[in-house]
Formats: structure tokens, C-alpha cells, sequence
């Protein structure tokens, strides 16, 4: 079988390289993402394998048909950038549910840890031997309230991380997980109690049309004075206009983002030859109580090596035999979500 990898990276082909060659699936890597101008590189082929930031539209999917593919991995969770209505019934869909909850949970609270007790700028200050403690003030986490928006895989790690630092959480998700609320450190909330009551607020939902800036300036103005918003889910959970205001009115106590709505161009890339055209993200950067990551919460070994091997059998199972329980249906969930009434 062989296989066009869309906007391949030097840490992608090891794995990918391995599993495949185990299971005689060819990967023929591209530094291109998948768009419309791209989407000639797939004639030949059998199947197209894209991350999070190639464009699967209506008019790539209808390209792609006619040259033949049959299938689209993904080799990620998230599937936004996948227009599925679309692609019902005419091409299939895979995906990577689930490869290191831990990995995207870790670093979420690596990035909350590094903001709210400046690690960013211990570490500039003391490589230029400035041991000066001003400024460098933070907060306990301990007895802190965290507000999870999405209590899947990653939310529940991360819900575990933080009771291991003593905090309290509430919840909130549209189909709340059975055995997780004990009514006292963690319980779910509505959404408005949510966001009056913590102390940090870390997205952990996908990116729907329900999601959709579920931070925006409306709910900012619900949140405490000093929050800490956390988003290493998908930007456009995030209204950065709305966010910046809140940093800049110093109503947002800080802002951790993997993430970032407009990242497709930027993210993953070494701009910083190139004048940053984003006065939004330019600005949110300049800030210091924003952090922000290049969409790397997903990055470890453990990770990269799931993803490749989860998406080596995706490939070798719908390739052979139609079907594969990490199909994607035309809703948007997987055969599993469809039948428990999860498929969003
Ligand atoms: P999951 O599917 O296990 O959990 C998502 C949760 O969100 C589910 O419990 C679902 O019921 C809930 N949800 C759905 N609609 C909702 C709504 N309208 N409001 C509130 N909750 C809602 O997914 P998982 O694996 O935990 O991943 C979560 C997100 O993390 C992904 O959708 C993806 O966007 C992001 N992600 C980011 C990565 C990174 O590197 N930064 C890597 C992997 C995932």
C-alpha cells in the first residue's frame, strides 16, 4: 500500500517508518500540507495520511476522489479541519482516537507550573546571571478551584494531575463521564458556575460549532478577576481578540496556549526570519503572563510512536477489509460514538 504523507516533519518518519515497514505500508513523505494546490501530489496513490493543520475541504475531498484515494488518515484525534458531511460516502475516514492522553495532560500543566511561578523568566534571568527574585511572585495550586471544559481522555488525566496538586475541579461537558463527579473535589457544574468559580479554566473539549469561541468576551466577563485560561485543545475554542483584551484589562491573570486560531500558517514553521503579520498573535506573545507553545502538547516519543502505530493499522484494516472501529461516521464520531449516543 502506499501512502502520501501530507506536511511531514523529521520527527514524524522514524515511526511511521518502522510500523510501516512492518506491515508493507510505503509512506512517500511531503513537507506540503494537503490544500487544493497540493492535492495533485496523491495521484498514485492509495490513501492520503494529514495532521491538524491540512485543509480537507469539500473541493480536496472531491480532488481526491478522482484521483482514486480511498482513504484519508488521520494521525491525530482532532478532525475539525475534515469536512465530513462532505466526505460521507464518498471517501473514508480514520483517525488516531487516542495516543498519549498523558503527553497533551503533562504539558498542560507543565505550561501552567511554568506561568504561574515564572519559570519563563527565571530562566532568561538567570542565564544572563540576574538572580533578582522581583516580580517573580506566584500562587499555591494547592486549594486552588480548576475548571475542566471536556472530561474525555485528556480532561480526566488532567483532572487526576491536579487532585494530585490538592486542587478542587469542576466539570463540564456535554456528556458527563460516569463515576467522575464525588460531589465534592471534583463535580460537575453548568458552564456559568464554571467560569464564576475557578481559578484557572483548562479546554479540553473538541472544536464543534457548539465550541465554537466557547471563551469569548461574554464569558470572560463571567470569569474571576485573574483567571488563568489554559487551551491546549484547538484555538478557535479561544476568541484571541476577546482574550487580549481581557490580559490587556488585566481581568485575565494569564494565558497558556498550545494553540492558536489562526496557527495553520505559523505553527510548526521557523518564522522568525519573517515579520509576523498576526497583530493579535504578535501581541498575546509579547505579553508576559501569555505563554504560548507551537501545538506540541501532543510531542512524545511515546506519542509519536501510538500515532504511527495506530495509524499503520488504520490504513492496513480499511485498505483490507472496508471497515475500522476508528472510522470516522458522517457526524463526526466514531462507529463506538454513534453507538452510545456520543457522536457530536
Ligand atoms: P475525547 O473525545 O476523549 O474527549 C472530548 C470530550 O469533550 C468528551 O468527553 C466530549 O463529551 C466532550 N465534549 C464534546 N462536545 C462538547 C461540548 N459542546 N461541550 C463540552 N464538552 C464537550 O478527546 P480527547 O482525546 O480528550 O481530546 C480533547 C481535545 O484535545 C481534542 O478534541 C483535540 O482538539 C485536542 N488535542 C490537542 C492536542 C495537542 O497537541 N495540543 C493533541 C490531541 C488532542
Amino acid at each position: 500500500m502506499k501512502i502520501a504523507f501530507f506536511d511531514a516533519k523529521n520527527y514524524d518518519k522514524p515511526s511511521f517508518d518502522r510500523f510501516g515497514g512492518e506491515q508493507d505500508v510505503e509512506f512517500k513523505y511531503f513537507e506540503a500540507k494537503l490544500n487544493e494546490d497540493t492535492v495533485e501530489l496523491a495521484a498514485g496513490y492509495d490513501g492520503v495520511c494529514v495532521f491538524v493543520n491540512d485543509t480537507v475541504n469539500a473541493a480536496v475531498i472531491d480532488r481526491l476522489c478522482e484521483l482514486g484515494i480511498k482513504l484519508i488518515a488521520l494521525r491525530c484525534a482532532g478532525f475539525n479541519n475534515v469536512d465530513m458531511k462532505h466526505a460521507f460516502g464518498r471517501i473514508h475516514v480514520v483517525r488516531v482516537p487516542a495516543y498519549s492522553p498523558y503527553a497533551v495532560a503533562e504539558h498542560t500543566m507543565a505550561l501552567l507550573l511554568t506561568s504561574i511561578r515564572r519559570i519563563h523568566k527565571a530562566y532568561i534571568r538567570t542565564r544572563d546571571f540576574n538572580f533578582s527574585l522581583n516580580n517573580m511572585t506566584g500562587f499555591d495550586l494547592h486549594g486552588k478551584t480548576v475548571g475542566v471544559i471536556g472530561t474525555g481522555r485528556i480532561g480526566r488525566v488532567f483532572i487526576d494531575i491536579c487532585r494530585g496538586f490538592g486542587m478542587k475541579v469542576l466539570c463540564y461537558d456535554k456528556f458527563p463521564a460516569q463515576g467522575l463527579d464525588n460531589g465534592d473535589t471534583v463535580r460537575y457544574a453548568e458552564l456559568d458556575e464554571l467560569f464564576a468559580k475557578s481559578d484557572i479554566i483548562s479546554l479540553h473539549c473538541p472544536l464543534t460549532e457548539e465550541t465554537y469561541h466557547i471563551i469569548d468576551v461574554d464569558s470572560l466577563s463571567k470569569c474571576k478577576k485573574g483567571v488563568v485560561l489554559l487551551n491546549t485543545s484547538r484555538g478557535a475554542l479561544v476568541d484571541a481578540e476577546a482574550l487580549l483584551a481581557g490580559i490587556k484589562s488585566r481581568h485575565v491573570g494569564a494565558a497558556c496556549l498550545d494553540v492558536y486560531e489562526e496557527e495553520s500558517d505559523l505553527f510548526f514553521e521557523d518564522n522568525s526570519g519573517h515579520i509576523l503579520e498576526d497583530d493579535t498573535l504578535a501581541r498575546l506573545i509579547s505579553m508576559p503572563n501569555v505563554i504560548v507553545t507551537s501545538h506540541q502538547a501532543f510531542l512524545t516519543e511515546e506519542a509519536l510512536s501510538n500515532i504511527a502505530e495506530t495509524t499503520v493499522q488504520n490504513i492496513v484494516e480499511l485498505l483490507a477489509t472496508g471497515s475500522c472501529p476508528n472510522e470516522l461516521c458522517y457526524r463526526g464520531g466514531t462507529a463506538e460514538d454513534c453507538k452510545s449516543g456520543k457522536c457530536f
